[in-house]
């Protein structure tokens, strides 16, 4: 008999649940307790070990509006599928009353309409998620306390035993799923305790002390006194996600400005980069969000004064090819400004175009969706920096130089 033994370390991850970790952390602000449950179930099924019969995993996102529940499945969702679009999401409001579940199952042969009713989830549906390297499907409901009780019904039994049972009899297969429930029960009583509650408003950025433990506890509460006790024995995690602080918002807001530079750089027409200034951000952030409704608004925000603005721009060859342009804001007019500061930004604008389709086109590598811009901004760095020219970094790079200014 060998006395040889090996002490082994059972928290080392692989290398490619590690990569889908990072690029998580990458495309989410905090809420590490969602990021964690996610990569474990990914290391699980990677593993084969997940358990036969039963779904992937069935967690529960709790916690307040804009804080990031729907987000990080669209962002599981590209990063393993190349697509935030390849979940089957499933707005629970939309099925409150039980007539509505056809829209969901199909109705039964011989209903009228029953050629016309084609159910949601299929295992066609599900299996369109799935990449060559991994036969997974995220299976979203959307706002589960608004569930009619037939729905329920049926999510008990998709939870329990990973089958579902269709309108036709067809049998729906969802071991190979991850099924996410949300909802922001206890909302009111959340954006209570951020204003300290009793009717005493807690400055903006200071929220009350112990503030995600009280969060945490409200949340977990609410959906105990709502949800049956089988159904939260179903359940393998229940996540609370925090509300923003302000530092995280920025970052939100480096992300959102992030991809809008990345869908210039995409354009055929012109591929410049822009940059915004401290105080720009600061308008963006006072116009898209606030602690009652976290990040929920600052995509508009981008869009009405970044992105119609740039599309005008574009529209009208205001802004070419390789240009760069500073976005600032007009305390006067409180708006924002653009300028043209520089051109000849892009050296090679037809390859780097081809090298960032193909890093955007490889799924499972989620950093491939940023690092084209990161690219292009510290090239633009070294190259486009004109003597007396000012700051001339893309968003992505600016993050770190304003936070060590700040
Ligand atoms: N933690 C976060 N990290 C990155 N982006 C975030 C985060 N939280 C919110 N966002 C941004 O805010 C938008 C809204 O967030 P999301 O849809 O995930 O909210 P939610 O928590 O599902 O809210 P609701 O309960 O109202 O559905 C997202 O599309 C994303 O742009
Ligand atoms: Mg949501």
């Amino acid at each position: 008999m060998s006395d040889y033994t090996l002490s082994l370390d059972p928290t080392k991850r692989s290398s490619d649940t590690i990569d889908f970790q990072s690029a998580l952390r990458a495309k989410i602000v905090g809420q590490e307790e969602a990021v964690q449950a996610l990569v474990d179930l990914y290391q699980v099924f990677r593993a084969g070990l997940n358990s036969p019969g039963r779904p992937v995993g069935n967690l529960l996102f709790l916690g307040p509006t804009g804080s990031g529940k729907t987000r990080i499945v669209e962002a599981g969702a590209e990063i393993l599928f190349g697509d935030a679009r390849a979940v089957i999401k499933v707005d629970c409001a939309e099925f409150q009353h039980s007539h509505e579940i056809a829209k969901l199952i199909g109705s039964p042969p011989g209903y009228l309409g029953h050629r016309e009713t084609h159910p949601l989830i299929t295992q066609e549906t599900l299996a369109a998620c799935h990449t060559d390297k991994l036969k997974l499907s995220f299976l979203l409901f959307d706002e589960i306390e608004k569930a009619s009780d037939a729905l329920w019904q049926l999510l008990l039994g998709m939870l329990d035993k990973a089958t579902l049972t269709l309108g036709d009899n067809r049998k729906v297969d969802l071991s190979k799923t991850v099924i996410f429930l949300t909802s922001n029960l206890g909302g009111g009583e959340i954006s209570e305790l951020m204003e300290g509650g009793m009717g005493f408003v807690q400055p903006k950025d200071k929220p009350v002390a112990g503030l995600d433990e009280k969060v945490e506890r409200t949340a977990v509460e609410a959906a105990r006194r709502k949800f049956s006790p089988e159904f939260m024995n179903r359940l393998d995690k229940v996540v609370v996600f925090h509300p923003l602080r302000k530092e995280q918002l920025q970052e939100v807001l480096d992300i959102e400005l992030g991809q809008v530079q990345q869908r210039v750089l995409d354009t055929a027409k012109g591929q410049f980069l822009f940059r915004v200034t401290p105080s720009g951000r600061d308008f963006l952030l006072q116009e898209g969000t606030d602690q009652r409704y976290g990040a929920r608004h600052l995509k508009r925000a981008i869009e009405r004064h970044v992105v119609y603005p740039l599309a005008n721009l574009l529209a009208t060859d205001q802004v070419n090819l390789g240009d760069l342009v500073c976005i600032d804001w007009d305390k006067t007019n409180n708006r924002l400004t653009f300028v043209r500061e520089g051109e000849g930004a892009l050296v090679e604008p037809a390859a780097r175009k081809a090298g960032a389709a193909a890093a955007g086109a490889e799924a499972t590598d989620g950093k491939s969706a940023s690092a084209p811009e990161e690219t292009v901004a510290e090239e633009k760095k070294s190259r486009a920096a004109q003597p007396g020219g000012g700051p001339s970094a893309a968003p992505q790079s600016r993050k770190k130089q304003d936070r060590s200014n700040s």
